[in-house]
């Protein structure tokens, strides 16, 4: 048995069929730093995330990249990852089953990185760390979680690019965030 890498859960992913989103959409595995503090968690892939099949490389991902650069972080220095692998035709909302078939698949991959801080972006990502909390109520907090690790929630970036008002709440949230991370020891 190969030892379990990255590589090795990508391959496996590329040959599961346990989704019927596989039907029609290419297999999108998170990225980054094998070894990252910080692990982002998106919703589901886009048009330009399944034709490239990497996660947040569209307008959404241009924009994180911004935030990520405002508190001093490259995508190279986390971890990017989204709950469900492929993308939804006309980029419909996941539905619970197809969250919850590919949920295994972002285990996997906290397992192998052991973040100390994930960042859920938006409410479907929220939903499966902290059912009970609103992102609305969440948003910029910290939250503790099993295994010492931190839940830290922030509105998606896709939602800010679609209301102006989200974007300021964005930035001091990641600002919110940068200053969590200092005080990692
Ligand atoms: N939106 C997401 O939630 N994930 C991506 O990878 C791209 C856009």
């Amino acid at each position: 048995m190969p030892e379990l890498s990255l590589d090795v859960l990508k391959e496996e992913l590329t040959a599961w069929k346990g989704c019927d989103l596989a039907k029609t959409a290419n297999p999108v595995l998170g990225e980054g730093n094998p070894h990252a503090t910080v692990m982002f968690i998106g919703e589901a892939p886009g048009q330009k995330e399944d034709e490239l099949k990497r996660p947040f490389v569209g307008a959404s991902g241009k924009f994180l990249d911004q935030l990520l650069a405002g508190i001093g972080l490259k995508r190279e220095d986390v971890y990017i990852s989204n709950v469900v692998k492929y993308r939804p035709p006309e980029n419909r909302d996941p539905t619970p089953e197809e969250k919850e078939q590919c949920l295994p698949w972002l285990m996997r991959e906290i397992a192998l990185i052991k973040p100390r801080v994930i960042v859920p972006l938006g409410r479907h990502a929220l939903g499966h760390f902290l059912p009970e909390i609103t992102i609305s109520d969440a948003h910029g907090k910290a939250f503790p979680f099993p295994d010492s690790m931190t839940i830290f929630p922030i509105y998606h970036p896709a939602a800010a690019l679609h209301n102006g008002n989200l974007r300021s709440s964005l930035v001091s949230d990641f600002r919110a965030l940068g200053e969590f991370l200092k005080t990692l020891t």
